[in-house]
């Protein structure tokens, strides 16, 4: 593996889940994979589970880590061609990239959406960049558009509480005070499309998503309707991708609040959010704390989600 952006470049996903099943039984029994390899983690923005996990499983896998904050600490980096650089930006990303790539055996990049420029975003000219000029296998720690190692464990977590061989999974918008990227729900749906599962939208009106990810899955404006009889219950909060509106927030409305109003239509459904959650915006304390809250098994997968990646990525190409 080579590049891991998106659902597709994990194969057979069902072959994927088994994969991850098997490795979180025996997390370190592929530690000569990564015997003097370097993983380089660059973060353009913050995190806590994605930095976390993902050195943990280099660690788990025998590699070194080193972790570049751009914004702290490193040159500022100017991201667009022909720019003449009398500015505050010292370096340019196309000199930083391969320099990064010769201290290293493969590169992470989080880089998310400035929601600015759609053209820019959905182009994902950063993470692109990386994968061009790096020489290195590259992968998304949360990109612009999509968020594939949250997506992945979010699918492992559901193959590990199904109770029903073809679970129903809703996916509904919720409020939240700042616009935030479309990159975890694009992802969300990206794999739910590929699963075996019922997959369900929810949203107010003006929040469709990229056709490119919902690829025809059911959209339904009514919230309660949607998730009548789920198992599943994922929360996210996103701003607008259609235009006029990109990268605004339409809606503030606490109704789409998940709380045991929501739940207590379900089918006794479990809840996720692939976390940082804004409570009492996007979940109630009651629900994020109920026995059928998934959130802490579903971050704690993203050490696997994440070993499963660089496992391949350091399997030499049969
Ligand atoms: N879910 C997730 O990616 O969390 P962080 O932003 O803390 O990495």
């Amino acid at each position: 593996m080579n590049t891991y952006t998106n659902v597709k470049d994990l194969g057979d996903l069902h072959r994927a889940v088994q994969e991850a099943l098997e490795v979180k039984r025996d997390r370190f029994a592929y530690q000569h994979l990564g015997r003097n390899k370097t993983l380089l983690m660059v973060f353009f923005n913050s995190s806590l589970r994605t930095r976390l996990s993902t050195q943990k499983a280099g660690m788990n896998l025998g590699m070194n880590t080193i972790v570049l904050d751009v914004n702290q600490g490193a040159w500022k980096l100017e991201t667009e061609r022909g720019v003449v650089m009398d500015g505050d930006k010292s370096e340019h990303l196309l000199e930083a990239i391969p320099v990064m790539g010769s201290y290293c055996d493969i590169i992470g990049v989080r880089s998310f959406a400035g929601l600015k420029d759609k053209a820019f975003d959905y182009e994902e000219t950063i993470l692109n960049q990386f994968i061009r000029y790096s020489g290195k296998p590259v992968f998304s720690m949360e990109a612009a558009t999509g968020h594939p190692l949250q997506a992945f464990a979010d699918l492992i977590t559901i193959e590990e509480h199904k109770r029903t061989a073809r679970p129903k999974v809703v996916m509904t918008w919720a409020p939240h005070p700042r616009a935030l990227p479309q990159a975890v729900p694009n992802s969300f749906a990206d794999f739910m499309n590929e699963a075996d599962v019922d997959f369900v939208i929810t949203h107010p009106k003006g929040y469709e998503l990229d056709e490119r990810f919902v690829r025809g899955a059911r959209v339904e404006y009514d919230q309660m309707k949607a998730l009548e009889g789920a198992d599943f219950v994922y929360a996210k909060n996103w701003s607008a991708y259609r235009d006029p509106h990109y990268g605004q927030i339409l809606s503030t409305d606490r109704n789409w609040t998940v709380d045991e109003r929501h739940m207590a239509v379900t089918n006794n459904a479990f809840f996720m959010h692939c976390l940082p959650v804004r409570r009492n915006m996007i979940v109630t304390d009651e629900v994020i704390e109920s026995p059928q809250s998934l959130v802490i098994p579903e971050a704690a997968n993203r050490e696997i989600s994440a070993e499963v990646v660089l496992k391949r990525m350091l399997t030499p190409n049969p």
